[in-house]
C-alpha cells in the first residue's frame, strides 16, 4: 500500500528529544522559546507564540482578537471541523462563505455577501497547502474593519506574490504528524502586531504574565520543550520536504492532465503551494476510490462532509446552502504526494489514476 502520509522522524528527532529529557527543562522553556524565534524569522513574521495544537493555536488568537460573544466570524465549510468549532470555542457564530470552484479556498465574493454587523473577523483557510485569494480578502477585511484570522494548519511555507502564509494577519498552525512538518502535537501562533503576540501568550497560559500572578482569565495550552526539539530538527528540513512535494504534484500534474475523468488541482497565478494534500476531482469519486484502494494506493477525502451539514452543525440550527462546496465534498479525492514517496510509487499512482474505470 503507499499510503496517504508517512511521517518523517529522522535520528536528529530522536537526539534532540533525549537532550531534553536529560536536560529537566520539559515545558515552555528554552527550546519553545527558540522554536518560536526560528518559526517566526522562517515565516517572515515579527513574533511567534507556540500552542499545544493547531486548534487551540486558532481559539487563543480568536480571542487575542477579542472575539466573543455575540460576534460573527466569517469562514469556509470546506475545511476540517477545527476551522469553525474555534468560532464556537469564544462563543461567537460561525459564517460560512462558499468555496471557488477552481480552487476550493473560501470565495472573497461570497465573503462579502455575509458580512453584517455582528462580523468581527475572516479565517481564510489555505487547506491542502495552496493559498486562499488574500489580496482582495484584505481589501474587504479592510474596508469593513474585520481581523483576518489565517488557518495555516496546512501550509506551512506557502506563497503568494512572493509573500509568506502570514503577511495579511494572524496566523496559525498545526504540528499534527501528517502536516508539512510535526511536533508530534503541536501548534502554532504568528503576527506582526505585538499586543496579539501579548495577548496571546497570556491565554495559552493561565493568563500569567509571571509566576502565580494571573490577569485574565486563559488556559493551559502550553508547548513542551520535548515538542519543540522536534519542531526545531524538522523546521530544519522542511523547505526541503517541500520542494520534494511541489516535484512530485509537477510530476502527477504532467502525467493525469489529459486523464479522462479527472482534474488535478489548479495552482492560483502568483502562488507557491506547499501541497499539503495534492487533491483532485473525479467524475465518479466511489468508483474511483474502491478501484484506488483494491491496487494499493492509499487516498484520503478531504473533506467528505462539509462543516455546515455535520450533525453538531445541524443541531446548531444551520441551514445554509453552499452549492459549491457541496459538490466539491462529492468529487474530491487525495493522492499521495508526500516527500517520502520513491520514483516507483509516483509512476504506480500515475499508471493506476490512469487506468481507473471511472
Ligand atoms: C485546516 C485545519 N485547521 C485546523 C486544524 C487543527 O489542527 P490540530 O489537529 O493540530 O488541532 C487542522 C489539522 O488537523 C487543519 O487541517
Amino acid at each position: 500500500m503507499i499510503s496517504i502520509s508517512r511521517p518523517q522522524i529522522g535520528e536528529e528527532e530522536k537526539a534532540a528529544v533525549m537532550k531534553v529529557l536529560e536536560s529537566g527543562q520539559l515545558v515552555q522553556g528554552p527550546r519553545v522559546q527558540e522554536f518560536e524565534e526560528k518559526f517566526a524569522a522562517w515565516t517572515e513574521t515579527k513574533y511567534a507564540v507556540a500552542t499545544s495544537s493547531g486548534t487551540t493555536a486558532l481559539h487563543v488568537a480568536l480571542l487575542a482578537h477579542g472575539i466573543g460573544e455575540g460576534d460573527e466570524v466569517i469562514t469556509t465549510a470546506f475545511s476540517f471541523i477545527a476551522s469553525a468549532n474555534c468560532i464556537l470555542y469564544t462563543n461567537a457564530r460561525p459564517v460560512f462563505a462558499d468555496i471557488e470552484a477552481q480552487y476550493f479556498m473560501i470565495d472573497p465574493m461570497d465573503i462579502e455577501k455575509r458580512i453584517t454587523p455582528k462580523t468581527k473577523a475572516i479565517i481564510p483557510v489555505h487547506l491542502f497547502g495552496q493559498m486562499s485569494d488574500m489580496e482582495p480578502i484584505y481589501a474587504i477585511a479592510q474596508k469593513h474593519n474585520l481581523a483576518i484570522v489565517e488557518d495555516a494548519c496546512q501550509s506551512h511555507g506557502a506563497k503568494l506574490n512572493g509573500k509568506s502564509v502570514g503577511a495579511w494577519g494572524t496566523a496559525c498552525y498545526s504540528f499534527y504528524p501528517t502536516k508539512n512538518m510535526t511536533t508530534i502535537e503541536g501548534g502554532m501562533i504568528t503576527t506582526n502586531d505585538p499586543a496579539i503576540a501579548e495577548r496571546a501568550r497570556l491565554i495559552r497560559n493561565h493568563g500569567s504574565p509571571k509566576r502565580y500572578l494571573h490577569e485574565m482569565l486563559g488556559f493551559n495550552f502550553r508547548m513542551t520543550d520535548l515538542q519543540a526539539a522536534i519542531g526545531l530538527a524538522q523546521l530544519a528540513k522542511v523547505e526541503g520536504w517541500n520542494d520534494k512535494r511541489k516535484a512530485n504534484a509537477a510530476f502527477l500534474t504532467s502525467q493525469l492532465k489529459k486523464v479522462d475523468g479527472i482534474t488535478p488541482p489548479a495552482v492560483r497565478p502568483g502562488s507557491e503551494p506547499v501541497f499539503h494534500q495534492y487533491t483532485i476531482r473525479a467524475k465518479n469519486r466511489d468508483r474511483a476510490l474502491e478501484q484506488l484502494g483494491q491496487k494499493g494506493i492509499g487516498v484520503g477525502v478531504y473533506y467528505p462532509i462539509p462543516i455546515h451539514m455535520q450533525p453538531l452543525y445541524k443541531k446548531l440550527g444551520y441551514e445554509v446552502s453552499l452549492p459549491v462546496t457541496e459538490q466539491a465534498a462529492l468529487e474530491v479525492l487525495s493522492l499521495p504526494v508526500h516527500p517520502a514517496l520513491s520514483q516507483a510509487e509516483l509512476d504506480e499512482i500515475v499508471k493506476v489514476v490512469a487506468s481507473l474505470e471511472l
